[in-house]
Parts: structure tokens; C-alpha cells; sequence
């Protein structure tokens, strides 16, 4: 396990820091400040550039080397950022053509970091010097453990540049892609409007233009972008694992922000790691959703310095952020809180950005470990340091865990692409709040869910949540009919199957290619303007507690083979099938064809669970929010309480806390922002903090009872 900061020792020289006579002597200091709050890592060089290379082919990384060293005299490990994301003043102005521009044609100037376009060329000549250079410099030392590429990739919306290169490129990759000017007309359906081309240089990039792009152009666009950001990710990794081999690459992602696409990324990476900013975020359901998509990235093929095969978190925010229009004091506690959320859901490391507060810059007034001062008795500090001496307990007790979940939810970049197009049948509709109505009920139910591409190997989960594929490829829906031919449970929704993978809209009904699938066609479907209800009346088993409605869109189905589970309660459609299901080869394919009320999904999980056999981690409060890392048959679980007041639990068995060492049997009332990690095993004696004793009296006398509110380590049957 890996804990610690994102240090930047070039804010912290003379006269920022140090004396006119030593510079750099408050390293050290910070040194010791780090391995007192029980640091192991951190994260240096990520904007170094600019230092590194004052003037072209002036290389000077031993300030940085210096930096290693007095990290080593401390102990503390070292990730290094190649600082591709800042490139040095003298090169924008040797050549600006690097320099990105917007869809309006404008040019973005240097002066900032990003200010470069990821299709030039030369960039990526100069790119590829300074990293062969610092990993010639600096890839031997022997606090190294991992490299960081670049840093926020396709931050401040620099996926995309339309400059001259990007042209260039974009043509050569539509030619790649498509070969002849035929088949590009053809798919892109270009004689939409008349605009067939005769070459492939006529293709525009989606500039700013009178009205909107032929979207199937524009997904090619993101494509051809994200294409672009995993290549340049690509070209530094192999020239890293070519000089450090031993070294593990990653870099730092965010969920659902970026336009590339994130799975495509994580491939070219040994291990992923994420940016969080969970602690200023109200809803827990959002983080964790955020952290299960980012946690499933990768899957397979992780390498990461420890031999762990989770996650890093190499920026977790350690306070407020300078970017809202009130950036409030993160609450005592809350830091610590989602820290466990980010452990509880498969982080390995956790390093908090930044380490101190700096002095200069733009980011002077964002919230760090340590104040300005650098004195180490601000509260944040104590409160990490605190974190620290849990995290000693805590990390034999998870190593090698990991989680493991039943049920997937399918996400795809080129869909998000799809339907963040204007020109949509509802536009309030959305699909970030559409898979949060999914995740947040199965979140509130205690059940794990990974994330998955519908190309991914989907026959590891006893159930799939598709929600809103309306981007499907052929491929895709092959896929799907295969994990349910063979026993698996897909639930599908509206806005689903409206265009295949060029932007096509099918001619044999929706959801296209997956009408057998659903042994149903989707006849016509009604938008409906937020605030207009209509409501579903079940049929069969379908516990419903609630009047669902059905908001924001209805498809209007015409059931074949498929049985009917729900219809609609007014309008012309009354009567008319809303929700169906059919049994497909072994399996079952659901379709829900609106939208509705968060306790729609909650009574839909509760159904799922029977069909599938699936189980809640625990029995527990709704307001506790818990996870679940196994390793073989140890089960470690997090139990966090996200409200401002105390819950009352229960135990009937006694259940071990690694974090206090007790072991809790009866009433228990977990504080506001309070964290227990359980398990049901004997502690670990390397993992039980001095002088702490178990209480077996206690445990002797625990009595099993059955109502709400209890921990029941047991499964809890469907
Ligand atoms: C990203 C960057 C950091 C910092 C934060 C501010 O995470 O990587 O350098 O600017 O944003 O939110």
C-alpha cells in the first residue's frame, strides 16, 4: 500500500524557501514531515520542463536527483510525471506551430501548461527528448518505482486541436480507416447535404460552422482524437519501458470528463491512476460510481510497483479546490472518509494533492497537506498524519485484495460521443444521470458493480446493465446476444439501438440488430418535457413499492416473443408495453423503455436480485455506505458513514475493526464521517495497534436479531 503526496520541490527553493546559502534546505524538512504523517511515496516532476531544459539541449535533472536523494534518506519512494503536459516557453516561441487552436481557428498561446497540440510532429519530437533524457538521468536512481506520462491528458478541453497538423493527421487517419473516398462518402453518409468529397483532404474538421456537423463526422472526430492521445501516451511509455523496463507507467485519469476514450488509454498503461475530488462532492453515490468506472479501466494486465492489482489515486484532493465560486473548508473527517472510499473501492495508493499549499502560481490558494506556513500544525496536516498511522494497520490486512463484483454496467465512449450530439430526439435527456439512477441502486443496496465495455468479456457477470447503447455496433449487439444466449441477464433501456456504429439509423426497427434479442421493436418512442409524467402499471411479480413514472422519454414496443412486465397508464399509448422481457437462448433480456424515479431502480434491483441470485455485501442502514475487497475467502469490509450524525449498527457476530484493533459484538454507533473496516477472522497480530485487546466477553453474549439496521455478515437472501 502505497500512501504519501504530489511534491513539487521546485516551489520550494530560495526565495520561496531556504536560505540565500542552501537553496533547497527545506527538503529535508519536508522530508521529515512526510515520513512523520507516515508517507511511503510521492509524486515529483509532472511540470518540470521548463527547469529541466531552460535553454534547447540544456538538460539539468540534478536538482531533481537531489530531491530523490533526501526522499531516500526518509524513505519515501518516488513516481516521477514525464512534464510533457508543460512544455517551456522557448519552444512555443522556436515553434509555434505546436501551439494549439480552438474550433474557432483562434491560436491558444503559451504561457500556461497544455499549450501544445498533440498531432505535431515536432512536439512530439521534443516530447520524445526529454523523456528519453530524464529517464537517461534520473531511471537508475533507487527510490524510482513508477513513471507518470504527461499529466492531465486532454485537460482544459486540449483533446482537440484543428490546426495544420491535425488536418494533416485527420486525414491520414480517415484514409487508414476508410481506403478509398467511396466507402468514406458512403459511411459517413456525406450526401447528407450534398457534402460528398472527391479526396480526402476535402474532409473538414468540425470547425465552427453555421449550424451543426453530420454527427456521424463528428464521432469519427473524437475517435480520430482519442486516437491521437493514446498514441502519444504510447510513444512514451515504450520509450520508458525501453530504458526502465522494471518500471510500471501510468497516468492520471478522470471519470467521464475527458474526450478520449478511457478504456483504449488504460490498455497502453501498466496501471491505472486516477485524479479525485471526491471530498468537495455532496452525493457518495457519485464518487463511487466514478471510482467503480475508473477501477474497471483495466482488468487485466496490471502492473503496478508493489505487484498490487488495483488502482492508484495520485491526486486526491487533500482540501478545497480554487475553482468553485466558494471553495469552503473541507469538514474534519471527510478527507479521511474518502480516502476509505477510494480503498474500500480497490485504490492501492493514495497520495494526496499537493503536499503543501504553494506560494507562487495560480493554484496558491487551493487547499494542500500543509499550509503556506510548511509548518506541520495546521489541522489538514494532523488529520493526514493520523491516516498515516492507519494505514500501517491497515495495509497487510488488504494486500492482494481486491474487489470483485457480479454485475457490470456498460459504458462506451463512442455512445456518450453519440448522444452528446445536438440534434437528439431530448436533449434532457443525459447519460451520466441515466447509468447514476443504475449505480446509485445497487450502491444503496450494498451490491458491487464494475464497469465494461459491450466488446468486453461479459460472461464473468451473472448480470449487465446496458443503459442507453444508442450508439450500438453490429459487433456489439453480437456480443450481447452471446452473453445471454449462454445464460446471462441483460437489462437494456430506452435510447437504445438508434444508430449503428457509423451514425446509421437502422431500417429494421429499434433497437437495431437486437430486435430478436429483446423479441420485441420499438414502433415509435415520445420524448417527454421534464416535469410531464406518465406511469407504469406491472403486471406479474415486479415488486413495485412506489407509483413509478415514466419520465423523459416512452418507448412505444410492440412485443413478439417478448412478455410484457410493464405498461404505460395514460396517453394514446395506455395499455401499451413499456418494460419487457424474453428469454433468449439461456438467458434473459430485459428492456425498460423510459425513464423513472430513483425508486424504480430500487424496487428493480430487489427483482434482479431474485432472478439472478445476487447478494448484498451486508445487511446494514440504508445511510451506510458499504464495500468489500476479498482476498481468497477473507472478506475485509468498509463500512462508511457519509451522514453529519451518528448511525446505530448492530452486530450479532463479532466482527473484527483493523483500524481500532477492537472487535465490535452488539450496539455500535458509528460517528458522523465514521469508518470500520470488519472482518469476521481473528486479527492479524501484525495488524492489531499495541495494547489494543479483543473483547471476548462481549462477543460471547452477542445475540442474533433480525430487523433492519443490523450487520449481518452472513449473505442476506434474496
Ligand atoms: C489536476 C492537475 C493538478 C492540479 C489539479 C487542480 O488534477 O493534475 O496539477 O492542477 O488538477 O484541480
Amino acid at each position: 500500500m502505497y500512501f504519501g503526496a504530489d511534491y513539487h520541490p521546485e516551489h520550494w527553493v530560495y526565495p520561496y524557501a531556504g536560505t540565500p546559502e542552501e537553496p533547497e534546505s527545506r527538503w529535508d524538512r519536508d522530508g521529515q514531515l512526510m515520513a512523520q504523517a507516515g508517507f511511503n511515496v510521492v509524486r515529483m516532476g509532472e511540470f518540470c520542463w521548463g527547469i529541466a531544459e531552460r535553454e534547447e539541449g540544456k538538460y539539468d535533472f540534478s536538482w531533481l536527483r537531489r530531491a530523490m536523494d533526501i526522499m531516500q534518506r526518509h524513505g519515501i519512494k518516488v513516481v516521477l510525471g514525464t512534464p510533457t503536459a508543460s512544455p517551456p516557453l522557448w519552444l512555443a516561441q522556436q515553434h509555434p506551430e505546436i501551439l494549439p487552436m480552438n474550433e474557432r481557428g483562434e491560436t491558444l498561446h503559451e504561457g500556461t501548461r497544455r499549450a501544445y497540440c498533440m498531432n505535431s510532429d515536432i512536439y512530439w519530437e521534443y516530447a520524445k527528448k526529454i523523456v528519453r533524457e530524464m529517464a537517461g538521468a534520473l531511471g537508475d536512481h533507487p527510490q524510482l518505482i513508477a513513471w507518470q506520462i504527461d499529466n492531465g491528458l486532454g485537460g482544459h478541453n486540449t483533446e482537440e486541436s484543428f490546426n495544420a497538423h491535425s488536418k494533416k493527421d485527420w486525414h491520414s487517419w480517415l484514409q487508414a480507416k476508410y481506403e478509398t473516398v467511396e466507402r468514406l462518402n458512403e459511411a459517413l453518409g456525406l450526401r447528407f447535404w450534398g457534402q460528398l468529397v472527391t479526396d480526402f483532404s476535402q474532409v473538414p474538421m468540425p470547425m465552427l460552422s453555421p449550424t451543426v456537423h453530420n454527427p456521424a463526422l463528428v464521432v469519427d472526430w473524437r475517435r480520430f482524437c482519442s486516437d491521437t492521445c493514446v498514441a502519444f501516451v504510447r510513444c512514451q511509455a515504450d520509450i520508458l519501458h525501453e530504458i526502465t523496463p522494471n518500471l510500471p507507467v501510468t497516468t492520471n485519469l478522470r471519470a467521464l470528463t475527458r474526450h478520449f476514450d478511457h478504456f483504449d488509454l488504460a490498455q497502453v498503461l501498466d496501471f491505472v491512476s486516477v485524479d479525485s475530488h471526491a471530498t468537495i462532492k455532496a452525493r457518495s453515490a457519485e464518487n463511487a460510481c466514478e471510482i467503480d468506472m475508473l477501477r474497471s479501466l483495466k482488468k487485466e494486465g496490471i502492473r503496478t510497483p508493489d505487484g498490487e492489482c488495483g488502482f492508484w489515486v495520485i491526486e486526491q484532493k487533500a482540501g478545497h479546490v480554487n475553482w468553485q465560486e466558494v471553495n469552503s473548508l473541507v469538514r474534519p473527517g471527510v478527507v479521511r472518509l474518502f480516502t476509505y472510499q477510494l480503498i474500500s473501492r480497490g485504490a492501492d495508493g493514495v497520495l494526496y494533492f499537493f503536499f503543501r499549499q504553494p506560494r507562487i502560481g495560480s493554484e496558491k490558494f487551493y487547499g494542500g497537506v500543509l499550509n503556506h506556513d510548511g509548518k506541520g500544525e495546521n489541522r489538514v496536516y494532523k488529520e493526514i498524519a493520523h491516516l498515516g498511522e492507519e494505514m500501517k494497520l491497515l495495509a497487510p490486512a488488504i494486500k492482494d485484495s481486491k474487489v470483485a463484483a457480479e454485475t457490470c454496467i456498460l459504458f462506451s465512449h463512442d455512445n456518450a460521443w453519440s448522444m452528446q450530439m445536438t440534434g437528439q430526439p431530448q436533449k434532457h435527456f443525459n447519460y451520466r444521470e441515466h447509468i447514476q439512477l443504475f449505480h446509485t441502486a445497487f450502491h444503496d443496496r450494498n451490491i458491487p458493480v464494475d464497469f465494461a465495455r459491450p466488446t468486453e468479456d461479459l460472461s464473468r457477470y451473472k448480470l449487465v446493465i446496458a443503459p442507453s447503447l444508442q450508439m450500438l455496433a453490429g459487433g456489439e449487439a453480437d456480443l450481447l446476444k452471446l452473453y445471454v444466449q449462454n445464460g446471462g441477464t441483460l437489462v437494456a433501456t430506452c435510447n437504445t439501438g438508434l444508430v449503428d456504429e457509423h451514425h446509421i439509423a437502422p431500417s429494421d426497427g429499434f433497437p437495431a440488430n437486437c430486435t430478436d434479442l429483446f423479441g420485441m421493436e420499438i414502433v415509435e418512442f415520445d420524448p417527454m418535457p421534464p416535469g410531464e409524467e406518465n406511469h407504469l402499471t406491472f403486471k406479474g411479480s415486479f415488486p413495485a413499492t412506489h407509483l413509478h413514472p415514466a419520465r423523459l422519454w416512452c418507448d412505444l414496443i410492440e412485443p413478439k416473443e417478448a412478455q410484457i412486465l410493464a405498461t404505460y397508464a395514460k396517453d394514446f399509448y395506455a395499455g401499451r408495453a413499456a418494460m419487457t422481457v424474453n428469454d433468449f437462448g439461456l438467458g434473459k433480456a430485459i428492456y425498460i423503455g423510459t425513464v423513472s424515479h430513483q425508486h424504480f431502480y430500487y424496487d428493480l434491483v430487489a427483482w434482479l436480485r431474485q432472478q439472478c441470485n445476487l447478494f448484498p455485501l451486508l445487511k446494514v442502514p440504508d445511510t451506510i455506505e458499504v464495500s468489500m475487497r476479498q482476498k481468497g475467502d477473507r472478506k475485509i469490509y468498509f463500512l462508511l458513514n457519509h451522514q453529519n450524525s451518528h448511525v446505530r449498527l448492530h452486530f450479532y457476530k463479532p466482527m473484527h475493526d483493523f483500524l481500532t484493533g477492537q472487535t465490535f459484538t452488539g450496539n455500535y454507533d458509528l460517528p458522523s464521517h465514521g469508518v470500520l473496516v470488519l472482518d469476521e477472522t481473528a486479527p492479524p497480530e501484525e495488524a492489531k495497534p499495541p495494547g489494543q485487546a479483543e473483547q471476548p466477553e462481549a462477543a460471547a453474549q452477542a445475540v442474533p436479531v433480525t430487523e433492519e439496521g443490523i450487520i449481518d455478515n452472513a449473505p442476506v437472501p434474496a
